[in-house]
């Protein structure tokens, strides 16, 4: 690739190797889940939430057509302009919605998508105004913190931040507890988060959206050692590896895994070595599930009040509204 990069794009870049190098050389092994989303990976994604395992989508975007009225009168309730801030907002398919409506009541918002993968938000400020003409929007391509001050320092408006998708669950639950904590100190008094969660539920329904009949959940996974090979040049064997997912259901951690089927040598170029044992895994992701009193405690811990529940028909998944107190 010899095509000018901006100097954010080449920090990217070293970021990312240092990040790979970290976890490969670690013991136990990992990867970050946050480096699934190359454009690959993001064909990929697209087709899971297609899954028929795959419920959450579907749940959600329930909430977002049926409730999306409720919501904008929720998060306007004193008719003061705010900027509607989304972290991680993937192909803003179930925000869409929500948009609408607050077009439609004339409210004075601009839309700030954040996402890490650079296609996406080419695509969301391509796409979105075309839909919904006059809608004010700006992109932010990067990790949720760095994007979140650059937008936060775009206007002294109020906040709205949407964290949906379950996107919450990549994290473990005491990383989820920092997170809204850090979320709250970035925010003031009255700012608002609708965040959204996978619920607890029948651990074989989990397990199976984790691990579709199909592999495309395997071929997810195996996406970011392809990732590795294109970008780092590595050489690594998808044959040799097998996506393992399994779930909790006491904990609601839904980990996946990439277990090495061999004893095996992978070079990175400029790297040393690094050798797999036979069934070594390396751990990609958690999907943290939520009961709705680890939910409460969550927001009553990180400094919101939660204000209400946004169910789906099912009551597999749910937005909450938390209010900065
Ligand atoms: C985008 C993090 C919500 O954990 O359910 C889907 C990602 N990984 N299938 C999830 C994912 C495997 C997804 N999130």
């Amino acid at each position: 690739m010899d095509t000018i990069k901006s100097e954010e794009q080449v920090i990217t870049m070293t970021q990312f190797r240092k990040d790979i190098l970290t976890g490969l050389q670690a013991s136990p092994k990992f990867l970050q889940a946050k480096y699934f989303y190359d454009h690959q990976g993001d064909l990929l994604f697209q087709q899971i939430m297609k899954m028929d395992e795959y419920y959450l989508t579907d749940a959600e975007m329930g909430i977002f057509l049926n409730q999306s009225g409720d919501i904008a009168a929720m998060i306007s309730a004193e008719n003061t302009p705010f900027d509607l801030i989304e972290l991680g907002a993937g192909d803003a398919t179930k925000s869409i919605h929500l948009l609408q409506e607050l077009r439609e009541r004339e409210l004075e918002f601009s839309y700030l998508p954040i996402d890490i993968s650079a296609n996406v938000i080419r695509h969301l400020e391509e796409v979105l105004p075309l839909q919904l003409p006059g809608l004010a929007i700006k992109g932010l391509n990067g990790d949720y913190f760095k994007m979140l001050d650059k937008g936060i320092a775009l206007s002294n408006r109020r906040k709205v931040v949407l964290f949906m998708g379950a996107n919450i669950g990549n994290m473990h639950m005491e990383e989820a507890m920092a997170f809204c904590r850090s979320l709250k100190e970035h925010l003031s008094t009255g700012d608002m988060l609708v965040i959204g969660f996978d619920l607890k539920k029948d651990p074989k329904q989990i397990l199976a959206a984790y691990n579709d009949a199909q592999g495309i959940t395997a071929a997810f996974n195996l996406n970011l050692l392809s990732r590795i090979n294109r970008e780092l040049g590595a050489d690594f064997d998808l044959k040799s590896f097998e996506h393992y997912a399994c779930y909790d259901p006491e904990s609601g951690a839904c980990k996946s895994f990439l277990i090495s089927e061999k004893e095996q040598v992978v070079h990175i170029p400029g790297e040393s070595a690094i050798s797999f044992g036979a069934y070594e895994p390396v751990y990609m992701e958690i999907s943290q599930k939520y009961s709705l009193k680890e939910i409460e405690a969550m927001a009553r811990a990180t400094g919101f009040l939660s204000k209400h529940l946004f169910f789906d028909e099912h009551k597999y998944f749910v937005d909450a509204v938390w209010i900065v107190d």
